[in-house]
């Protein structure tokens, strides 16, 4: 089974990907840890068996579940059942719950150790990996957190049979922003777990574990992560539509690829190298009907990553990479090929 280093010194680790992988999980609890909090969600069909004393602490669906008053809910109930600094939290789900049980992890009697068991695909090749964890403000999502690296991550293909579709999508966005990040093979057709393999998890994994360990702490190269996700978010933030968020960045994705042509940094080509990807995973590439363009550049301006002024992350002849100071008229005309 592919194994992949995390190389980050004194805090790194391993992620496992492949079928069954799940079931090593005993085997990467650390030996002293005498309990273990099982983080999860109601709608997760997954048990694990830890191989130690287990409390099972259900946290609610969706993003909005992840505040403040959760974490404090989380920590209560390992205070309750006399969990110390020595004892290990387990997060069995998707972003939702190893971004919040990352962040109990990391505050929980200043920091225990944590391993996340990756069910969605989303979190399988991003969310799991790279040690960012926290909670939403009612004034804006991921405003409370810290950088606290996992133990091991474990991402177990089978489970990925059991996604509903939508949240199955979701992942692929994700899958196919790392095309264009590094080397990802194209999916086999007729593949037993649907779209994407192990080999296909393990080359995002890859990826994702070389930017973390080449910038942990997002200083700079991580920015590459963010790839499609500009226009992603200003979506989310302008309306409720009907978009996943992975399926909200493959429009992103297109959308870069479209500014990157007019900006003269790739080719017609390389335009429709991306539109293939997209097409491959069946990803939208149109702007949801009714969205307005003041609207969206509006937002491009307020994104929190925006450096001076708009700030994309475009591919272009050295790679992809963050490009600040862009043409207004340029995003505003790319906007008009989403269709
Ligand atoms: N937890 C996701 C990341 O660190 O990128």
């Amino acid at each position: 089974m592919p194994v992949i280093d995390v190389e980050l010194r004194d805090r790194g680790y391993q992620v496992h990907v492949g079928p069954g992988v799940r079931e090593l999980l005993g085997e990467l609890i650390p030996t002293d840890a005498k309990r273990v909090a099982v983080v999860t969600q109601e709608s997760i069909p997954w048990n694990v068996d830890p191989g130690l004393a287990q409390l099972t602490i259900t946290v609610p669906d969706g993003e909005s579940a992840k505040s403040m008053s959760l974490v404090e809910d989380i920590c209560r109930k390992m205070t309750v059942a006399g969990f110390t600094r020595a004892d290990v939290v387990v997060a069995v789900g998707g972003g939702v719950v190893t971004d919040v049980g990352g962040f109990a992890a990391a505050v929980y009697h200043r920091g225990v150790r944590f391993i996340n068991v990756a069910t969605t695909l989303l979190a399988q090749v991003d969310a799991a990996i790279g040690g960012k964890t926290g909670v939403n403000l009612l004034e804006g999502k991921n405003l409370v957190g810290a950088f606290w690296q996992p133990t091991a991550v474990v991402c177990d293909t089978e489970m990925l049979a059991t996604l509903p579709v939508r949240e199955y999508r979701s992942g692929l966005g994700e899958v196919a922003k790392y095309h264009f990040l590094g080397s990802v093979p194209d999916a086999p057709a007729g593949s037993p777990e649907g779209k994407v393999n192990a080999d296909v998890v393990s080359a995002c994994v890859q990826i994702k574990a070389d930017v973390v360990a080449a910038d942990e702490r997002e200083g700079g190269r991580r920015a590459i992560l963010n790839y499609g996700h500009t226009l992603a978010h200003a979506i989310e933030t302008a309306g409720e539509y009907d978009l996943r968020h992975g399926e909200a960045v493959a429009v992103g994705i297109a959308y870069a690829a479209e500014v990157a042509r007019l900006l003269g940094r790739i080719s017609e080509a390389r335009v429709m190298e991306h539109r293939r990807v997209l097409g491959a995973y069946d990803l939208p590439c149109a702007l949801p009907e009714g969205l307005d363009a003041d609207r969206l550049l509006d937002l491009f301006k307020r994104d929190k990553k925006a450096i001076e002024g708009v700030t994309l992350v475009l591919d272009g002849p050295n790679g992809v990479e963050p490009v600040t100071g862009i043409d207004p008229q340029v995003l505003r005309d790319a906007l008009g090929t989403l269709r």
